[in-house]
C-alpha cells in the first residue's frame, strides 16, 4: 500500500467485523480485545476527566448514551469511573449489530448499564434524551451521509422535549495519517492475535477522517479537537450551540 492512498478516505474497504458471515469466534475475540486496544490508543480516561466528569453532579442521576458500543468496554469503563467518583450514571449502550449486543450483554452485569440493539434514530423517534452522548471508533464505519445522520441524532438526543438542551456529545475516533498507520502496524497490530484487530485496525485507519474532513462534514455547532496519539474528538455542547443560534438553552 502506498502512503499516497491515505490522502483520501477509503470507504470501499470494509472491515471483517462488519461482514454478517464473518467467523463468530474471531468476532468474539475481537470484542474481547477491544478493551485492551482502547486502553492503548483511545484515551477515554482523559476524555472522561476533561469533558464528561465536569458535566456530572452528585445531586441527581445522569443519563449517558453510547452509540456503536461493540463489546461494551467503553461504557463499562465510564460506569466504573463515574461510580468511583460518586456519581449516579445510567448508561444505555446501543449497537446496530445484534452480535455485538449478544456479546456485551453476556458479560458480567454492571449496575446502571443496559445494552440494546438499536440505531441512534430509533432512540430519537422514541423520544429519549440524554445528558451525555458518546461513541468510540464509530465514525469511520459510517458513510458521509450516515455520519451526518448520527450527528443530527446526537444533537436531538441532547435536547429535552421542549427542544432545549444542556447535554454534550463526544464522538472519538482515529485520525487518518501515514504515521498513525505505521504506528498501528508496527506497535499495536502484532500484540493482538487470533482476532480481526490487526486487519480491521489498519482498514479503520484508511477509512477514518482527518480533522479538517470532519470539520467540513459536521453540522454547525460541532467542534473538532485533536488528541495525541492520532485522535479526533468531535464535540457538540448543546447549551453553547443552541445559544449561538438564538434558540433557548437550558439554564
Ligand atoms: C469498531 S467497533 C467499536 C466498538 C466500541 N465502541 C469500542 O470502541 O470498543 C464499531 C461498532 O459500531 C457499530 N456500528 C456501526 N454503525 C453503526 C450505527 N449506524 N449505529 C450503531 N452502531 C453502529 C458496529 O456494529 C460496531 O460494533
Amino acid at each position: 500500500m502506498s502512503w499516497l492512498s491515505l490522502q483520501r478516505r477509503d470507504t470501499q474497504l470494509s472491515e471483517l467485523m462488519d461482514d454478517p458471515a464473518c467467523d463468530l469466534d474471531g468476532l468474539r475475540r475481537t470484542y474481547a480485545q477491544f478493551g485492551s486496544v482502547n486502553s492503548l490508543v483511545a484515551g477515554w480516561g482523559r476524555v472522561y476527566r476533561q469533558h464528561l466528569r465536569p458535566r456530572l453532579s452528585r445531586d441527581r442521576p445522569h443519563r449517558l448514551l453510547d452509540i456503536g458500543c461493540g463489546g461494551g468496554d467503553v461504557p463499562r469503563a465510564l460506569a466504573r469511573w463515574a461510580a468511583r467518583d460518586g456519581f449516579t450514571l445510567r448508561i444505555t449502550a446501543i449497537d446496530a449489530d445484534a452480535r455485538a449486543i449478544a456479546y456485551a450483554a453476556a458479560q458480567p452485569p454492571v449496575s446502571g448499564l443496559t445494552f440494546r440493539q438499536a440505531l441512534s434514530g430509533d432512540l430519537v423517534r422514541q423520544g429519549h434524551s440524554f445528558d451525555l452522548v458518546t461513541s468510540n471508533h464509530l465514525l469511520h464505519h459510517l458513510t458521509d451521509a450516515e455520519l451526518r445522520t448520527v450527528l443530527l441524532d446526537s444533537e436531538a438526543l441532547c435536547r429535552d422535549a421542549e427542544g432545549r438542551g444542556g447535554g454534550l456529545a463526544v464522538h472519538s475516533d482515529i485520525q487518518r495519517s501515514p504515521l498513525a498507520y505505521a504506528a498501528f502496524r508496527v506497535g499495536v497490530a502484532p500484540l493482538f492475535r487470533g482476532s480481526f484487530i490487526g486487519v480491521d485496525g489498519l482498514r479503520s485507519i484508511r477509512r477514518s477522517f482527518t480533522a479538517p474532513e470532519l470539520a467540513a462534514l459536521a453540522p454547525p455547532g460541532w467542534q473538532v479537537q485533536t488528541l495525541p496519539p492520532y485522535r479526533n474528538l468531535l464535540l457538540y455542547d448543546a447549551a453553547t450551540a443552541l445559544s449561538d443560534t438564538g434558540a433557548p438553552a437550558r439554564a
